[in-house]
């Protein structure tokens, strides 16, 4: 126990000076979490797989102020993630955030979905965040410092019919953040996982486009009545992205209403 002063939250939560890649960053709930961490100081790396769609993100985030790069690779491309984490490290010195957020699904019932459905889903949604960790842990050990987060979903708790490989990618995503949590500690890197229940994007936008009494299911059975806005979520990834979760390393943090705590 320190005698210090406090520091004030502002300062806490502070990522001036700092350099964080965001995948999936193009729109919806990676979007969201870019502008928060922009917002909160950091050079924010924003990832897609295509560049005329980031460039306009990137001109927004300098219209406010803040400071924006683009890098568009497929984070299923291992060399392309490989390359991209290398020249992040060359141009800045630094790599203090990864945010890994990209991913999809397939929704099919079980009997349809092929192997090529199951390898898609697991390589964007698990095996992406694995090895852009592995990549970026490379520089953060060296600085002694680095914040990883992976987006996963409340369906690495709960699951739904039909996203078999989706719930398998998401629940994995859970044991990688132990696993890399417990090598990566002692170099001052912490890991977690932030597990978004429902917000609305267009990654669910088929989904409530197909069924219209979906939204208002999910929103009834939510203890807080109502889906996510994604700027909620941005919150979260700036406390996990900053010096305040210092101790916080292995976990995931649940931003769901309520949902998954609820019968
Ligand atoms: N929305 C929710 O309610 C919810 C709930 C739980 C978990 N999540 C998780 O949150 C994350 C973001 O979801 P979202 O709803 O914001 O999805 P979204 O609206 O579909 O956006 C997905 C983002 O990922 C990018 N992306 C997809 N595949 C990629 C690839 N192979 N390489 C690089 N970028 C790729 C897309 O960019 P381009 O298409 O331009 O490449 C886009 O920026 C996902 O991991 C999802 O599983 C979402």
């Amino acid at each position: 126990m320190s005698d210090d002063r406090p520091s004030p939250p502002n300062r806490l939560f502070d990522l001036s000076g700092q350099v964080a890649l965001v995948t999936g960053a193009s729109r919806g709930l990676g979007w969201a979490m870019a502008q928060s961490l922009a917002a909160a100081g950091a050079l924010v790396v924003l990832n897609g797989r295509d560049e005329s769609t980031l460039a306009p993100r990137r001109d927004r985030l300098r219209e406010w102020g803040f400071t924006a790069e683009i890098a568009a690779f497929d984070v299923t491309d291992a060399k392309a993630c490989c390359a991209a984490v290398a020249e992040i490290a060359a141009r800045h010195g630094r790599l203090d955030i990864l945010l890994s957020n990209a991913g999809s699904t397939v929704r099919k019932p079980l009997l349809e979905q092929t192997d090529d459905d199951w390898s898609r889903v697991i390589d964007a949604d698990l095996t992406a965040g694995w090895r852009l960790a592995r990549e970026s842990a490379r520089v953060m050990i060296q600085a002694g410092h680095g914040r990883i987060l992976l987006v996963s979903s409340i369906n690495g708790f709960v699951a739904r019919p039909g996203i078999t490989a989706y719930v398998a990618a998401k629940t994995g995503l859970h044991g990688l953040v132990r696993a890399l949590a417990v090598e990566l500690a002692p170099h001052g890197v912490t890991v977690n996982a932030l597990a978004p229940g429902y917000f609305p994007t267009e990654g669910n936008s088929a989904l409530r486009r197909s069924d219209p009494d979906f939204a208002p299911r999910i929103a009834a059975r939510t203890p807080a009545a109502r889906w996510g806005d994604p700027q909620e979520l941005g919150a979260a990834a700036v406390y996990l992205a900053s010096r305040a979760s210092g101790y916080t390393t292995g976990g995931v943090l649940l931003v769901d209403g309520g949902l998954t705590a609820a019968i």
